[in-house]
This record gives structure tokens, C-alpha cells and sequence, in this order.
């Protein structure tokens, strides 16, 4: 039952347009549709039936062209209606019956609270009416909805707002209509009480829209950084991609069912409100950041990914990819542009690499699929934003921006490929990316194995380059990718050295040069240098890759001390950490060297710093992402050697932390979220981090009073996480009084149970357990589950791992529960535990106990199917 790349077929029919029609109700709701269809002149082969995807409708009248059907005259199954021997070009018109508040898959249209909303990507709105699915069908649509005033005041669709009245028996009615042909992953309806702020944008070239943010009313009070984001994002696409917005209307609703983080419905953007609704006491910097990304991502798809569209969802990249890239280099404009690569890479190491590594593995355009939800991951997403950046460097600003120009002209209006999009890379810029294209097809993550050696003699510097794929599941071989580095060489004082290759006709400039590696060994020499430099390989993380180099502990300290580049700054502090890490988890009497202190106090105290760089680098590598280093996972040792270390560090600079942690107190004008001021608060919480994991009355103290005087929820939370993991009368205290401040906000209610699911503290599973059956607990509401289940499993890996099997059975239990409910979010539980090759014999037995267990369950949905079977597949 998998699906294939390669057999893809073009529709053989189209639609032009698409007449909706709702009565909306929770329980029972009619959608009348009305299709304007023509045979496709470009479709291949065919018996020239009509094949309509629809899952539990319950179909009441089928006409064609205004003559009812007989039962004899269709075939229906659950996941489809055919017709027979239709028309070249005819109208369709279909009733069918669906129950939004039985949904609890929160896919097609369903009820969340007291209002009525819609998930349609990717294969939702077969669940809303029988359609042509697919996102190669492009159609305008009217979209006509029908409630009860009452308890649905505002009623919203695509487009703009064409009808409104009021009918008969206290309901109401309200038209939209679409002007842009879209595909039908892209419909949204919204029924609700819902308020709105309202703000208005110019475009460039005049056109006024209005914007409006909708919520629940006692929510109204939570959205004016959201509407700050969507005005910079606004804003931004024009100066940056030349982008304009095309309707008169852009509105977002923020619903708290929500599956992921949001979606691009065209002109009616539905979002998870973790991604919409902060106040400073609620909402910590990381959320203010994420609904400032969030936003911007979703109103960028409104180029790529609507008006320009995937031919198939195996190239779900090109627009996520793309939109990605967008979002992160919309960030770094208007926040920190190091912090951001940082923190972006952070993530595609932890998460991509992982997935990489694993059963799931696949490339950003995957070959095959069994359920598409599934392939919404690190790799199409964040490995596709890579992607597309190596294209953008290797292109240079100026030819990579008349490639997406010529991108949006060539393509409007079209539903294409990765392949499209590559060529227009190709024609604006005349570069050759044949070779490049093999990043889209081939998973896995390339190994780069470096060597320098220095000829002091002939004052040469040789660079040699080996790459080496992994084998992943399907391809157990690969072939050399087109990999960009961007390599500098510093001198004995630190400073960028000129970097003349040998052949180059003009004298270079000091600084980074970007090499083409093609070949799978290549190598590089430098001349004209008197001593041996310190090489700064891959600065700013050029390419998705792993590197191998053989640097000495000096060498990275004195990276870390000077490199012009702050990522590989970075960097090689985390290099030097998850050395120390490693070794310490090897021999836990392995000794941490003074010098190591000396540097970390050294970059504590550099008052000139960026602060949020900072903290970055003076945070050590997770426990997961150590865990990725070792062929064969310790969990406890790691956990023993992180938080070994981290208390050393407490212990051994308890001054200097002191000091930064005083330095770094606001400064009495309230909250407010810039750049500066999210880096002084991350290097003052992360000093209190330290300092807590070797408390004295002092630091006690001091974390106390953060969690009672705090202003804000960065502070207040950063204080209750490490009261909490301390444990005794005290963290139940301030647990409760926590709980008891906040138990009517929803998204502060979600990081009280992420709390408790993330402590490393013993009894971490029975209380996780506890709170299942706490009053708040509902398997219902995904960013609960989440919160508890999916931190659990995800942040916890000491907790998680246990070798007792507690924790693989306490997840299989909820998967299990969860399954006929949400497979969605089951499927996205289970990823933590399909990577079990890595760990020890007893693990491993128990983690495919479990696995086993949940492939016996009778009916299991495909996601989870899916997910369970590629984890247990011998290779
Ligand atoms: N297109 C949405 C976004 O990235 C995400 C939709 C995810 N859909 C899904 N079925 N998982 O902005
Ligand atoms: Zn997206």
C-alpha cells in the first residue's frame, strides 16, 4: 500500500470551480458541493471513469448535471466514489453528511471548544466532500456558510467576503469567494464566537489590506506581538523577495486543537494558539520567538506554496523548504543573525541527523510513502531550508534573488516541482546544479573526514576532503554530493590570514573562501603561509554535513577565543564539551582540565560579547545529542557526566556566576522582547542554571525570589523548572502555586505538565503517570499530550530510558490510547522509540517488545503502521 514518485500520473479530470455549500452544525453538518469539471487535455491513459476521494462522508445525493443518480450508477467504498461513463465536461453536484464534533483525528472539519474549524493538508478535505484530493487540482472556490448566529457570530472562508444575512430560526449566512485557483489542501472554514484585533498594511505598491488576528474573547488580550510579526513579515517579503500580499483581507485565527503549528489556508491562516497568543507573563521568550517565525512562515507560503504549488506531495520541500529558508532568514534580520544560525543548527542536529541515522530515514524528496502525514519532518523541512540556502550561497545574493524572481514568474499560478525550481536556479544564474540535484534524492548525512598537514619548508597548507554517505533504508549506496565549504585559516594571533589557493592568479583577501567539493576526495593547498595555521572549517555551517577533523583541545580553544566566525565559535566550544562529555561518560574519573574552566570563565565574563551568543556557547550539548556521538548509547553514564559537569561548573565559578547573575538584572522598564534583552535574560537564567545544581542558601534564595517577583514567564518559568527538579516541600510549592496562578491558561497549564514530564528526578515516570489522571489531562488536546507524553519521551531521556522498560510501556500504552483517537499525533509519539538499534541488548529487547505489541493491535491506523513496521524491518 505504498505509494510511489515514480507513478505519478497527471489527473484525468480538472475543476474549475467549486461551489460549497455548509449548514454548519457540531453534531451534523451539511456540505452541499458543486463542481465544475472537464476532462484534462494533458492526462495520459485512463477508462475515462471519475475517481472522487471521500472518507467518512455519508453520501445522500449524487447529480450530473442536474439528473439525480441511482445507486446502480455509482461505486462506493470508504475511500472513494466512482462514476462511470461521464461527460468530457460536466456539473457535479454531491450532498453528503459529517460530524465535526465526532472528529477527534482533527483532520477535514472538526470542533475545537466551541468552535468549528478545518485541517486540510494534505488529505483532509476528502473528509469534507468528495473531491479530486490532490494538490495538482487547481480550482477557484465559493464558499457559502450557514450557523446559528448566536453561536456562531463570525463565520470565515478563503478570499474575500462577497454575502452576508441574516435567515430565519436565529441562523445566519456568509459568502466567500476565492479568487486564486487554489488546490483544495489549502480550503479553511471557521465558525465561531470569536473577537479580533484589526490592524491595516500598505502594500508596496498601495494596496491597503486588512488584517485581522481572531481568538477566543478572552484571549484578545495575547495578540499584539503576533500582529507586530505578521506586519515585519509583511514587509519584509517585499524588500527582500519582492513579494506583495494579493487579497484585501489576511486574517488568522488561533485554535487551541491543533494538531501542528500552523497552516497557510489562503488568506485564512489557522493556527495552533501556542504560535499566536503571548502576554509577557504568560509567554516566555522561546514562544515569543516561535509565533514571530510561525507567522512569518505561514505568510510566506502565500507565494511559495499557494499561488505557486506542489505537483505531488513528494515535493512537499519545495514549498517547505523554501518557506523555511524564508522564515530563518527572516529572523535573522530582525533578530540576531548568529544566534539564529545557532539555534537552527542546533535543531537540524538533533533532529534531522537523528532521523537521518534511523529507520525512517529518507531523502528531502522522498521515493515513497505509505501515509504523507508521516513526511512532514526534520528532513523535508529543516534539511530542505538547507537545501535551498546551499543554492542561495553557491548562487550569491544578487542570482539567487533573479532565481526566485524568475521562480514566481515562471511558475505562477502552476503546482510544480523540486526539479522546477532547481532549473530556474540553473537559468537566472547559468551555473551548472546537476550534480547538486542529488541532495533532493539521496537521504543520509554525508561524512566529511578532514586532514591538514603543513609543510613549513615550502609554507604550504594542505587541505584533503574525503566524503562518505551511510547506507539508509533503500539506498545502501550513494554517490558524492556537491558539498559548499566556507573555510578560513587563522594565523598565531588569531587573525584571518589571506587564503591563496595554489593556481590563483590575484592576491586574495583575508578572511572565508568558499570551496566546491564534487569528488569524493579532493585536496586543497594553501601557499604562501609562514606558519602552521589553525584551520576554521565549514564556518556558518555551510552544508547539512558531519565533519571529522582531528583538532587538539588547544586548537579549539583557541578557536573558540578567536574565530572572526561566531558560528564556529560556537562551535568549537561544543566540539571541546562534547569531548570532555564523552570521555567523562567513558572513565568517570576522567579529570576536567583547568584550562577548560579557565576558558569557560574567560567567555563568562566577556562583558563585550553578545549575550545570547553566550549562552549558547556556555550551554553543553543535550543528553540526546550525546547520545547521537556514542555507537552504543550510555544512558546513564551520559546523564551522570552532563550533570557531573554541570555541578563542577556550579561549584567551580560559583563567584563569577554570582557576579553575571547580578549584572544581568533588569533594568526596571518591564518586559520587552529585543534581541538584547532576550541575550541578558538567557546568560542570567542559564548563570541561576548552574549555580542550582549545587545550591546554598544564597542561590536558593535568589532563585526564590526570581519565581515570586519575576515579571515575566521567561524568569518565572526558568525559576520553577529549577525549584522543581530540586525537589523536597519546596518544588511541590512552588508547583502548586504555580498551577494555582495560571490554571485558566491553557498554554501556561501545558508548561506546568512539560515541567514535571522534563525533571530529571527519579520519580520523574510515576508522576507523569500521576498527572494522566489529573483533571487537566486530555489525550483530546494535542499540545496536552504533547506537554506530557511528548516531553516525556522526547526531553527525558534519562527518565525515558529507563532499564526498567517503564517508560517504553508507560508510551506504547498512550500510543496504543491514542491511536483510534488521533493517529496523526500517535505516529509522532512513537518516532521515540524506532531508533532502539542503539542501545543495549536489555533496551533494545524491550523497546521491540513494545513495538511488536502496538503492530498486534487490531485496526491500527497506517501512520502508525507505518511508523512500528520500518522500525522493526531487519536491514
Ligand atoms: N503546511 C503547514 C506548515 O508547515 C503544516 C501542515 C502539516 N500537515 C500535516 N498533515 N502534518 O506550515
Ligand atoms: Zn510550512
Amino acid at each position: 500500500h505504498a505509494i510511489h514518485l515514480k507513478d505519478y500520473q497527471p489527473p484525468e479530470f480538472l475543476i474549475d470551480r467549486v461551489e460549497l455549500h455548509f449548514d454548519l452544525d457540531p453534531d451534523r453538518t451539511s456540505v452541499e458541493s458543486r463542481l465544475e469539471l472537464r476532462r484534462n487535455p494533458a492526462a495520459t491513459r485512463g477508462d475515462g471513469s471519475l475517481r472522487l476521494h471521500g472518507e467518512q462522508l455519508e453520501l445522500e445525493t449524487v447529480e450530473i448535471d442536474g439528473n439525480p443518480l441511482t445507486g446502480s450508477e455509482y461505486v462506493l467504498d470508504p475511500e472513494s466514489l466512482t462514476l462511470h461513463r461521464v461527460p468530457d465536461r460536466f456539473s457535479l453536484l454531491t450532498r453528503v453528511r459529517i460530524h465535526p464534533s465526532l472528529n477527534t483525528a482533527l483532520e477535514g472539519l472538526y470542533q475545537s471548544g466551541d468552535m468549528l474549524c478545518t485541517q486540510c493538508e494534505a488529505e483532509g478535505f476528502r473528509r469534507i466532500t468528495y473531491f479530486l484530493d490532490r494538490p495538482d487540482v487547481m480550482a477557484r472556490y465559493t464558499t457559502t456558510l450557514v450557523a446559528d448566529r448566536a453561536r456562531f457570530p463570525v463565520l470565515l472562508s478563503n478570499g474575500n467576503l462577497i454575502e452576508e444575512c441574516r435567515l430565519e430560526d436565529g441562523r445566519h449566512l456568509a459568502r466567500w469567494e476565492d479568487p486564486f485557483p487554489k488546490p483544495s489542501y489549502l480550503f479553511a472554514l471557521i465558525a465561531g464566537d470569536l473577537r479580533a484585533i484589526e490592524d491595516r498594511f500598505t502594500t508596496a505598491s498601495g494596496r491597503a489590506v486588512d488584517l485581522k488576528i481572531f481568538v477566543e474573547p478572552h484571549n484578545l488580550d495575547k495578540c499584539d506581538h503576533a500582529m507586530r510579526s505578521l506586519k515585519k513579515a509583511m514587509r519584509w517579503d517585499e524588500e527582500r523577495f519582492g513579494r506583495e500580499y494579493d487579497l484585501d483581507v489576511f486574517m488568522i485565527v488561533a485554535v487551541s486543537h491543533f494538531n501542528m503549528g500552523a497552516m497557510e489556508n489562503k488568506g485564512l491562516n489557522v493556527f495552533n494558539d501556542k504560535y499566536v497568543l503571548a502576554r509577557p507573563d504568560t509567554a516566555t521568550d522561546a514562544d515569543f520567538d516561535g509565533i514571530e517565525s510561525v507567522i512569518a512562515h505561514e505568510y510566506f507560503h502565500n507565494w511559495t506554496g499557494n499561488r505557486i504549488t506542489c505537483r505531488d506531495w513528494f515535493q512537499l520541500s519545495l514549498k517547505e523548504g523554501f518557506t523555511v529558508y524564508r522564515d530563518q532568514e527572516f529572523s535573522a534580520d530582525v533578530g540576531s543573525r548568529g544566534v539564529k544560525r545557532i539555534a537552527d543548527v542546533r535543531l537540524l542536529r538533533a533532529h534531522q541527523f537523528a532521523e537521518d541515522a534511523g529507520p525512517m530515514a529518507h531523502p528531502v524528496r522522498p521515493d515513497s510513502y505509505i501515509e504523507i502525514n508521516n513526511f512532514y519532518t526534520a528532513t523535508v523541512y529543516q534539511k530542505g531550508a538547507e537545501v535551498v540556502r546551499m543554492q542561495a550561497n553557491l548562487l550569491g545574493p544578487d542570482a539567487f534573488r533573479q532565481a526566485t524572481d524568475l521562480y514566481f514568474e515562471r511558475h505562477d499560478g502552476q503546482a510544480v516541482t523540486t526539479e522546477d525550481f532547481v532549473r530556474c536556479m540553473e537559468d537566472a544564474s547559468g551555473r551548472d546544479l546537476s550534480q547538486f540535484r542529488r541532495w533532493y534524492a539521496q537521504a543520509g548525512t554525508p561524512e566529511l573526514t578532514m586532514q591538514g598537514d603543513y609543510d613549513p619548508a615550502a609554507g604550504v597548507y594542505r587541505l584533503s576532503v574525503r566524503q562518505f554517505t551511510p547506507p539508509t533504508p533503500g539506498q545502501p549506496e550513494k554517490r558524492p554530493f556537491h558539498v559548499p565549504l566556507a573555510i578560513g585559516l587563522l594565523g598565531d594571533d588569531g587573525e584571518d590570514l589571506p587564503l591563496r589557493l595554489e593556481g590563483d592568479s590575484q592576491a586574495p583577501a583575508a578572511g572565508t573562501r568558499v570551496l566546491e567539493l564534487k569528488a569524493e576526495e579532493e585536496t586543497f593547498r594553501f601557499v604562501g603561509l609562514d606558519s602552521r595555521p589553525v584551520p576554521s572549517l565549514l564556518r556558518g555551517f555551510p552544508a547539512p554535513v558531519k565533519l571529522r577533523f582531528d583538532y587538539g583541545d588547544r586548537d579549539l580553544l583557541f578557536l573558540m577565543a578567536h574565530d572572526s566566525d561566531g558560528f564556529n565559535r560556537w562551535d568549537a566550544a561544543q566540539t571541546l564539551m562534547q569531548r570532555l562529555l564523552l570521555a567523562l561518560v567513558r572513565d568517570p574519573d576522567h579529570g576536567v582540565l583547568d584550562a577548560f574552566f579557565d576558558a569557560f570563565r574567560e567567555a563568562l565574563l566577556d562583558a563585550e560579547g553578545d549575550r545570547a551568543l553566550l549562552a549558547e556557547v556556555l550551554t553543553l550539548p543535550s543528553e540526546g545529542y550525546l547520545a547521537d556521538q556514542m555507537d552504543l548509547v550510555d544512558v546513564d553514564g551520559i546523564h551522570r557526566a552532563r550533570a557531573g559537569l554541570e555541578r563542577a561548573i556550579g561549584g567551580r565559578l560559583r563567584a563569577d556566576l554570582l557576579a553575571v547573575y547580578r549584572a544581568n538584572a533588569a533594568e526596571g522598564c518591564g518586559y520587552v522582547f529585543t534581541p538584547e534583552e532576550v541575550g541578558r535574560r538567557a546568560i542570567r537564567n542559564l548563570a541561576l542554571h548552574y549555580l542550582m545544581q549545587s545550591p546554598d542558601d544564597e542561590t536558593l534564595g535568589l532563585c526564590r525570589e526570581q519565581f515570586a517577583a519575576g515579571d515575566n514567564m521567561t524568569d518565572v518559568m526558568a525559576a520553577l523548572r529549577l525549584l522543581a527538579d530540586h525537589g523536597g516541600a519546596e518544588g511541590a510549592e512552588a508547583l502548586e502555586c504555580f498551577y494555582r496562578r495560571w490554571s485558566r491558561e491553557s498554554l501556561v497549564v501545558d508548561k506546568w505538565f512539560a515541567v514535571q514530564a522534563s525533571s530529571p528526578r527519579e520519580d520523574a515516570l510515576e508522576q507523569v503517570q500521576r498527572l494522566l489522571s489529573h483533571p487537566d489531562f486530555s489525550l483530546r488536546n494535542p499540545n496536552r499530550v504533547r506537554s506530557l507524553v511528548g516531553v516525556f519521551s522526547v526531553a527525558n531521556q534519562v527518565r525515558f530510558h529507563a532499564a526498567d522498560g517503564g517508560g517504553y510501556r508507560f508510551l506504547a500504552d498512550r500510543i496504543l490510547e491514542l491511536d483510534p483517537l488521533n493517529p496523526q499525533i500517535a505516529s509522532r509519539l512513537l518516532k521515540s522509540m524506532i531508533r532502539w538499534r542503539r542501545f543495549d541488548r536489555t533496551r533494545q529487547a524491550l523497546m521491540c517488545d513494545e513495538l511488536r505489541r502496538i503492530l498486534d493491535a487490531e485496526e491500527l491506523s497506517k501512520d502508525v503502521y507505518e511508523v512500528a513496521s520500518k522500525a522493526l524491518e531487519s536491514d
